[in-house]
């Protein structure tokens, strides 16, 4: 039987291996961590990630072929391939601090595997890296290796939260990058034979390792390219009265540019964007390729840039100033249908509404009050941010922030209220109760384009939406980010 083995039960590691052992029964698959609180979870009901379908998943394999442990040496031991989805981090101290990506996580795990091994393995990369990050592997595991065969491959992960079951089921591609040598050749053959189970062959793409490496991070730049872009235009949408929806639509309905990920929002967050992006920029300067390292840079500054803005709508529009105004928050997860918050847009929005004194109301049908407020708490590196961003503090958040369990108590008595997660759940609030029991003049900043703005301005509302006409209340109230 062959042994699978997973270095990391996170957001990748617990889904990709989930699907892996439910589409491959004859293998054996263990996920493996450090952290005994998250292995715990997987082992019971309440798993330690909300992604729709997992569960289910899980439910059918765990303590059949898929097991999770965090006896990660024995299991390392007896695999034969050996997956790597352990974080990796932007660096917040010493160099390349901000940019380059942190690979300790990544280099202790190679070392205890060649500390461990007493069979060849198939060590390949799940989590994103920097470029050549397989040569470091590489020369870590044979340095260590007491004669054992090591082969490195890159199989970068494409799954995006909230829909990860779903594209692990039916992925656009799959990716492997080995070395150009018969044991590397045979390497990707043994990977590639695992995801035959499931996935089309003509859908596995084979490369070498550095294309491979280098794809994910690339792959991750042009989506979020595509989001500042259509963003940059919302800011001009506003200016000129064009609607940034109508804009996208016609924009994508060209074949070569192609209708997805053209939804204009508060910004782009998730684990991934940023970090890739900034490793991507710390490549290409230590490259000596400044201009394209710029190319990318803009990218987040415009992503800054946009949630800024809004923030400084929210302010501008309520006569200059919220503070001791209550604002409703509806949504702090970075995406619909997932609870993870990392660099979520909301984290930088209520940093700014309560650095101006705002009492915020926040409710995330997922998002647990804990990380609500250590997110709300937490420093964060301040890599060529927009000043704004660098001067707010922490100070304040305990008494300035309640989190709530619905939206209409978010919203009673509220000032303003701002959606800034896409929650479907959100569509269809009763926005005339809501109306009923806020203060007026009642504002509604939607982040995200969910709401029927013409409906809410029937109902009494002042409505900002991101990139749409103005509401005659806000085009004398311009909002300078
Ligand atoms: P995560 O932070 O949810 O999980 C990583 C896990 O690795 C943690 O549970 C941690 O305890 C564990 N870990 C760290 N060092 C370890 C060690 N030496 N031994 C055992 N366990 C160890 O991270 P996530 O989101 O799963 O990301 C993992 C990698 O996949 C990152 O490189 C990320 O960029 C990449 N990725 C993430 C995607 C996402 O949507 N979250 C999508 C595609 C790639």
């Amino acid at each position: 039987m062959v042994k699978i083995c997973c270095i990391g039960a996170g957001y990748v590691g617990g889904p990709t291996m989930a699907v892996m052992a439910l589409k491959c029964p004859e293998i054996e698959v263990a996920v493996v961590d450090i952290s005994e609180p998250r292995i715990n979870a997987w082992n019971s009901d309440r798993l330690p990630i909300y992604e729709p379908g997992l569960d289910d998943v899980v439910k059918q394999c765990r303590g059949k072929n898929l097991f999770f442990s965090t006896d990660v040496e024995k299991h390392v031991f007896e695999s034969d391939i050996v997956f790597v989805s352990v974080n990796t981090p932007t660096k917040t101290q010493g160099l390349g601090a901000g940019k380059a990506a942190d690979l300790t996580y990544w280099e202790s795990a190679a070392r205890m595997i060649a500390d461990v091994s007493k069979s060849s393995k198939i060590v390949v990369e799940k989590s994103t890296v920097p470029v050549r990050t397989a040569e470091a592997i590489e020369k870590i595991l044979i340095h260590n290796s007491k004669g054992i065969e090591f082969q490195i491959l890159s199989n970068p992960e494409f799954l995006a939260e909230g829909t990860a079951i779903k594209d692990l089921y039916n992925p656009d591609r799959v990716l492997i990058g080995g070395r150009d040598t018969a044991a590397g050749q045979k390497a990707i053959e043994a990977l590639k034979a695992v995801y035959a189970h499931w996935v089309p062959v003509e859908q596995i793409i084979c490369t070498n390792l550095w294309s491979a490496e280098l794809s994910k991070l690339a792959a991750n730049a042009f989506l979020a390219q595509r989001i500042s872009s259509v963003n940059a235009m919302s800011a001009l949408c506003e200016a000129t009265g064009a609607d940034v929806t109508q804009v996208a639509h016609a924009v994508g309905t060209d074949s070569r540019i192609g209708p997805k990920f053209l939804n204009a929002s508060v910004g782009f967050g998730g684990s991934c964007f940023q970090k890739d992006i900034l490793n991507l920029i710390y490549i290409c300067e230590c490259n000596g390729l400044p201009e394209a390292a710029n190319y990318w840079k803009q990218v987040i500054k415009v992503n800054d840039y946009q949630k800024i803005r809004f923030a400084n709508r929210v302010v501008s529009s309520m006569f200059n100033t919220v503070s001791g105004k209550k604002i409703a928050i509806l949504g702090f997860a970075f995406k619909k249908d997932t609870g993870d918050t990392r660099e979520t847009p909301a984290i930088d929005v209520c940093n700014r509404l309560v650095a101006d004194k705002a009492k915020l109301r926040i409710y995330d049908p997922q998002v647990l009050e804990e990380q609500i407020r250590k997110d709300l708490s937490m420093a964060r590196f301040d890599w060529d941010h927009a000043v704004p961003l660098q001067q707010i503090k922490a100070e304040g958040i305990s008494e300035q922030v309640e989190v709530v369990s619905d939206a209409y108590e978010a919203t009673k008595d509220a000032h303003g209220l701002c959606v800034l997660t896409e929650w479907d759940e959100f569509k269809s609030l009763d926005f005339k109760k809501i109306f009923d029991h806020m203060q007026k003049p009642a504002f509604v900043f939607d982040g995200r384009n969910v709401v029927d703005a013409v409906k809410l301005r029937e109902i009494g509302f002042i409505v900002y939406s991101i990139g749409k006409p103005l509401d005659s209340w806000l085009k004398d109230m311009p909002a300078v980010a």
